[in-house]
């Protein structure tokens, strides 16, 4: 047991870290044959979503010393996504570094990860992946159902929704004001198919989650119950000596991937699983996404893409049902912490209320995975949503109208004079990794205000940033590289003639390579990078990589182990 480089032995330094351990705990938790196990745990006041983790981390506790094991809270780094600015994103890879570098220096033998809101989980695996000692992930699931004037009410989704409505005039600023007392009802992350539910239920396709556990309602018991059975498993899980890379293979991100399509999940999960695929040396590519998953049919009627919220997708039978669904396509090899084949563990599986999640056959959409685009604008890469787009805008072609930053948008998008109609591409750059910095979900810029009188619910955008997973709309996002670094982006022009054409995958904007190789880029991009930055900010613009590589720092990709350190005394 690595944990016994700690303790074991009867030195001035096994004594020194036996004796500031003890605190109440037995003689036998510093046996040799107990696995020291980290619960790192993300709840904070600040990230409202992961408020109650440390109830669920007790659970976990619990679980931990029944199977022999000695469990330790790790409180980490946590992200309130609504809270924290410029943006989550901008840490996720700072929480990354600090999970790794955590486990690593303490007495730890195993780590179960409790996260929830976006950006926790996917930093919590890419540190784990990094370190590579056993682990296993426990979501903390969803919020009950919001409800406004008797119609669900999703996170995020109704934020978008209704805003656009009162600068409509359809909604009243009244009953906005409001709504806003509806949407949160309990505890837990956000209850549409955004980022949140979206990374719980990949967690689990790639096989660290309990099978069952991702969707469980932040205050279902079945959470608590299932957090315990997690605590007792990793236990085992350190006596199999069953790591991150024994189950996180290709093939579990093909499940991933396959998830990602039927659940209509948040876009965010490209750069996710980018990183965290770069952790485990895994040579994921960005078109993998769109030659594994962009013809999945999405089956899942949750919003953005549709109606309902993650309550019902548990109450219809959860992510295993919709998986069951896609069986054919899933990865048979890949395992889960169980160490048993992830499809193992859809047998029984059932839908129960087919007006949430539909059949493989009858489909709400039927390709409903992340197309990848590439041309002039996007040479490498740039990603949409089509299940989340209007369908008659995915073939497009229309003129640019720049905002050199969401600043300039907000001041101009509403002026009268400005020159848009429907047939505008909308264009907002200085959003990438490094322009911001942080790759802010900003992306799905709202329409202007004399459109949305004339009844114009939808343009085509595009952006170097990215969007809310709650978020809808014709929005090209993730291109790459991005405007601040002088890509192409940074040289579109007002009026510009823009090609989008998703069938074909391709984003162009009409002029020749000649003019736009002369082109220079806009001095709002040249200037995006030059101001002074100091702290994690410097160290970040200094080495983040661009978001078709999954936006990692570019020192921390692969894996440096679980070495122990050298003693500190
Ligand atoms: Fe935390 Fe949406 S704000 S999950």
């Amino acid at each position: 047991m690595r944990s016994a480089d700690w303790y074991g032995g009867n030195s001035k330094d096994s004594y020194i870290h036996r004796a500031w351990m003890r605190r109440g705990n037995p003689d036998s938790a510093f046996n040799a044959t107990r696995p020291q196990i980290a619960i790192i745990n993300t709840a904070s006041d600040l990230a409202p979503c992961n408020l109650h983790l440390d109830e669920v981390a007790q659970s976990v506790k619990n679980g931990i010393w029944e199977a022999g094991g000695v469990p330790h809270n790790l409180p980490m780094v946590s992200l309130g996504e609504t809270n924290v600015r410029p943006t989550a994103m901008l840490w996720r890879n700072m929480v990354a570094m600090a999970t790794e570098e955590m486990i690593r220096a303490n007495p730890v033998d195993g780590v179960v990860l409790l996260g929830g809101c976006d950006k926790t989980i996917p930093a919590l695996l890419m540190g784990a992946a990094s370190v590579n000692l056993p682990a296993i992930v426990v979501p903390g699931g969803p919020m009950l159902n919001g409800t406004f004037k008797g119609e669900r009410l999703g996170c995020g989704t109704g934020v978008w929704k209704f805003s656009e409505a009162v600068r409509a005039g359809t909604m009243s600023q009244e009953d906005f004001n409001n709504s806003e007392k509806s949407m949160i009802r309990s505890k837990g992350h956000c209850n549409t198919m955004g980022t949140a539910s979206t990374m719980g239920s990949l967690a689990e396709a790639l096989g660290m989650v309990l099978p069952g556990t991702a969707g469980t309602p932040a205050v279902d018991s079945r959470l608590l119950q299932a957090a315990h059975e997690s605590g007792i498993r990793i236990v085992d899980m350190v006596s199999e000596d069953l790591k991150p890379t024994d189950i996180m293979t290709i093939g579990s991100f093909t499940n991933a991937i396959v998830a990602l399509g039927a659940i209509g999940g948040s876009t965010n999960a490209v750069v996710h699983l980018l990183a965290i695929a770069g952790r485990l040396g895994i040579k994921l590519t960005l078109d993998d996404f769109d030659r594994i998953g962009s013809r999945i049919p999405l089956l899942v009627n949750l919003q953005p893409a549709g109606e309902y919220l993650m309550e019902d997708l548990f109450r219809a039978g959860g992510l295993a049902a919709v998986m069951k669904e896609v069986e054919k396509h899933l990865d048979r090899s890949a395992i889960t912490v169980t160490g048993k084949p992830y499809v193992d563990s859809l047998n029984g599986a059932e839908i129960y209320d087919n007006k949430v999640i539909k059949k493989y056959e009858s489909p709400l959409q039927p390709e409903a995975g992340i197309a990848v685009l590439r041309g002039n604008i996007a040479p490498d890469g740039a990603v949409i949503k089509p299940a989340a787009a209007s369908q008659n805008l995915l073939v497009h072609t229309g003129k640019a109208v720049i905002f050199e930053s969401i600043e300039d948008f907000h001041a101009r998008i509403d002026d009268p004079s400005l020159d848009v109609d429907e047939n505008s591409v909308l264009v907002l750059r200085g959003c990438g990794p490094k322009g911001y910095p942080g790759m802010p979900e900003v992306s799905n810029m709202a329409i202007p205000k004399k459109l949305l009188e004339k009844g114009v619910l939808d343009l085509v955008r595009i952006c170097d940033g990215r969007m809310s997973g709650t978020a809808f709309g014709t929005v090209v996002l993730h291109v790459s590289p991005e405007a601040a670094l002088g890509g192409p982006l940074a040289k579109l022009q007002n009026g510009d003639i823009i090609e989008l054409n998703v069938p074909a995958r391709t984003l162009n904007v009409k002029i020749s390579d000649a003019e736009l190789a002369a082109r220079v880029p806009s001095q709002a991009m040249t200037d995006a990078l030059a101001r002074p930055a100091r702290g994690w900010e410097h160290l970040y613009i200094e080495h983040v990589e661009q978001a078709h590589l999954g936006a990692d720092l570019d020192f921390l990709r692969g894996a440096s182990g679980s070495q122990t350190p050298r003693e500190s005394h």
